[in-house]
């Protein structure tokens, strides 16, 4: 009998890539990509991809996992359950939040998550550090170690009582991130807008969950994008905003982008699929449709998804931010809740890719012009590996971990409640039926999902350390009031530091 030549065959399957499709056999030894080609020798084992597409697992670069939310609530997913869930949707990498509230050490935040995420992942994870307490110790020491260290993005909160940082402190935030080339991720919406239209619409009896939507005006956001744009380029620092859901918002980013700021940005596939009007349902019903911003309307997705074709908007995540509908979660302040006491956020990361393969690949959306595939790669896992520096993520390529999601094009799934593996017990997009599925999902070589079972197992996901890369580093384009040469001397940001060290790869 001859030695196999790999660990793992994947056979007679059609590669998909950001830039193009081609029929090829995938060799994996060692947890990698070592072979790309037609005909490969054996593996020691194989699985057969005849008529399937095998494509990158995707890459879900915002979800909220065992995390104490905004409003001060602990979500309904454990790190097992969450990932489980992620795989079976088709996501091998997921980068979640270490939260500090205020008041809590950054340090000692970042190692509590990093313990329950250890004991929990099945998928391969990294974290941005929720910083809510921009003190001196935060600033000066915890938060440079941890970058560091690998931790080389950072989210900030414009909005929500408990948790936002107002425009000074977020100015010390940006500084401190250029110093330590780190990416900043903002929820940005105004605050002030939001808490006003709350107060007003509760005061004349309007507290069914259908108001959350006016109570978040659209404005809100494209006035905090400009606020924090402003902010970023005065410091010349590298911004992404997170969850757009307005047509006025991803304007404002397409400006900034064309004026040469560096300013990534995100959507969601529920501001793509959904509208206001789905949160208008009977009684506290319409609440498991409630996250923030909320979806808008049937113009603001059309709007989405040009700039998506477009380039102005380069990752399409899923917010995943599970509350069950019950008093643990959603209803938490009883059954007489109004819109304001209802934790905002909606499970995802199961149901992200296949809405999206089936819109994009499927449907072929318009917008792609015959490349729905590689576009579909490239805003779900290729592009949101790169801009957060995911090394040996998001790509097939040789050398790449074999993070892989076999795919079946033509299967026809109902997505329902009770088939989801997320622990709310729901998901909005119930009743929707989507063509193409991920049946087969690897990690590292691994099977994480097979035959419809879980086949992860929990804690074996890796954390991914990693520098800012070039997404994290400024222009080097100083603003006036910001260049000696045209303010008077003033050297203000002459304290930078050398780029942040390279982590050692973690492996
Ligand atoms: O409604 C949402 N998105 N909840 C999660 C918290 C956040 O805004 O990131
Ligand atoms: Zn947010
Ligand atoms: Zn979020």
């Amino acid at each position: 009998m001859t030695t196999p030549t790999y660990d793992l065959v994947i056979r007679g399957g059609t590669v998909g890539t950001a830039t193009g499709r081609f029929a090829a056999d995938i060799g994996v030894t060692a947890e990698r990509i070592v072979a790309i080609g037609e005909k490969l020798a054996a593996g020691a084992r194989e699985i057969d991809a005849t008529g399937k597409l095998v494509l990158p697992g995707g890459v879900d670069t915002h979800a909220h996992i065992e995390q104490v939310s905004a409003g001060g609530l602990l979500n309904a997913d454990s790190f097992e359950s969450a990932t489980a869930s992620a795989a079976f949707g088709g996501t091998t990498t997921v980068m979640c939040f270490a939260a500090q509230h205020r008041g809590l050490d950054l340090r000692q935040v970042v190692t509590d998550y990093e313990a329950r995420a250890r004991r929990g992942a099945m998928i391969d994870y990294a974290f941005h550090l929720i910083i809510a307490n921009p003190d001196a110790k935060t600033l000066e020491q915890d938060l440079p170690a941890l970058i560091g260290e690998g931790h080389s993005s950072i989210k900030v909160f414009m909005t929500y009582d408990l948790i936002k940082v107002d425009d000074e402190p977020l100015l010390d935030l940006l500084l401190t991130a250029r110093q330590n080339r780190a990416l900043v991720c903002v929820h940005a919406e105004n605050h002030g807008m939001i808490s006003w239209m709350g107060k007003k619409l509760l005061a004349k009896g309007y507290s069914a969950p259908k108001y959350h939507a006016p109570s978040h005006p659209r404005g809100s956001e494209a006035e905090a994008f400009t606020r924090l744009i402003a902010a970023a380029e005065l410091l010349d620092q590298p911004i992404m905003i997170f969850h757009v859901s307005t047509r006025e918002g991803a304007e404002v980013i397409r400006k900034a982008r064309g004026r040469g700021l560096k300013v990534f940005a995100e959507t969601c596939p529920q501001y793509l699929f959904l509208t206001r009007h789905d949160i208008d349902k009977p009684g506290l019903e319409g609440a498991k449709w409630m996250c923030s911003p909320p979806p808008r309307e049937h113009d603001d997705q059309e709007a989405l998804w040009q700039a998506l074709a477009l380039g102005d908007i380069q990752t399409i995540s899923s917010d995943h931010a599970p509350y069950a509908f019950d008093e643990t979660g959603k209803l938490s302040a009883g059954p007489d809740s109004t819109f304001k006491q209802i934790a905002n956020g909606l499970p995802g990361l199961e149901t992200r890719l296949p809405l999206l393969f089936d819109a994009m690949v499927s449907k072929g959306r318009g917008e792609f012009a015959g490349r729905g595939l590689e576009a579909f790669v490239d805003l779900t896992a290729t592009t949101p590996a790169a801009i957060y520096n995911l090394k040996g993520k998001g790509a097939i390529q040789i050398g790449n971990d074999a993070d892989i999601a076999i795919w079946d094009p033509a299967k026809t799934v109902a997505i329902t409640d009770a088939a989801m593996h997320d622990r709310t017990g729901f998901t909005p997009f119930a009743g929707r039926s989507v063509q193409g599925w991920p049946v087969h999902v690897l990690v590292r070589g691994r099977d994480v999902v097979a035959g419809g079972e879980v086949a992860g197992v929990a804690g074996s996901g890796r954390w991914i350390g990693r520098d800012g890369g070039w997404a994290a580093e400024p222009t080097g384009r100083l603003c006036a009031d910001m260049d000696p040469e045209r303010n008077f001397g003033a050297a203000l940001l002459s304290e930078q530091v050398p780029a942040a060290p390279i982590i050692p790869a973690n492996r």
